[in-house]
């Protein structure tokens, strides 16, 4: 079976291209078959960027999380003028992720990564859509793991539904660090984590 976070060279393309736009900006993405909401912008990704253009920092290095086909870093490069390296563990998606940084004129380093096993540098930043049907090992591990790759200063923003367990994760998040959710919509919410 094929899911949207394995690799499978036998199958086919067939790219679409998707658009968004931001205020002035206006963006263009390819997808394609094998990689996650290749038809449509996530609702939560939207809802993720566009809560990070109201409260997130600019100017600082970001790391995309699970890029996919680049969506999340490639909008927050342009708007927020934040530097952002891409990482996921999809080659196809890492593939239209560097096509996607040409189409809309970006730059970014990308490459892949078993979660953050190859990630060697801290982040002031760290953005992701957890991908929820890799099964909760792995999208708690891209949660709980993300504050060894932050700055002591640094963030961490994720977008989740309610019903995949936001709520709980909000709560254990609050225990140890100090944690808000900045919106909510459609059922999908926003948390921001402070290291400090
Ligand atoms: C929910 S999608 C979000 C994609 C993109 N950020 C967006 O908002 O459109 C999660 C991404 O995590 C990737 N992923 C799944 N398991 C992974 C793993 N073990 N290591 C790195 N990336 C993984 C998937 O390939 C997918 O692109």
């Amino acid at each position: 079976m094929n899911h949207y976070f394995t690799n499978n060279e036998n199958l086919k393309s067939e790219i679409r291209v998707l658009k968004y736009s931001y205020g002035e900006y206006n963006f263009i993405f390819n997808s394609d078959l094998g990689v996650f909401a290749k038809d449509k912008i996530d609702e939560g990704s939207k809802l993720l960027v566009e809560t990070y253009f109201k409260y997130g920092k600019k100017d600082v290095k970001v790391l995309d999380a699970g890029c996919g086909y680049g969506f999340v870093g490639i909008t927050l490069s342009k708007v927020m003028n934040v530097k952002v390296d891409f990482i996921d563990i999809n080659n196809r998606a890492l593939h239209l992720t560097k096509m996607n940084l040409k189409n809309n004129k970006v730059s970014g380093q990308v490459f892949l990564s078993n979660i953050y096993d190859n990630v060697n540098e801290k982040y002031d930043v760290i953005i992701v859509n957890p991908p929820i049907r890799a099964g909760k090992k792995v999208y708690m591990k891209f949660i709980e793991d993300a504050f060894n790759y932050l700055e002591v200063d640094g963030e961490l923003w994720i977008v989740m539904r309610t019903n995949h367990g936001v709520k709980n994760i909000y709560k254990n998040l609050k225990i140890t660090k100090k944690s808000e959710i900045l919106s909510k919509n459609k059922g999908f919410y926003v948390i921001l984590t402070k290291m400090s």
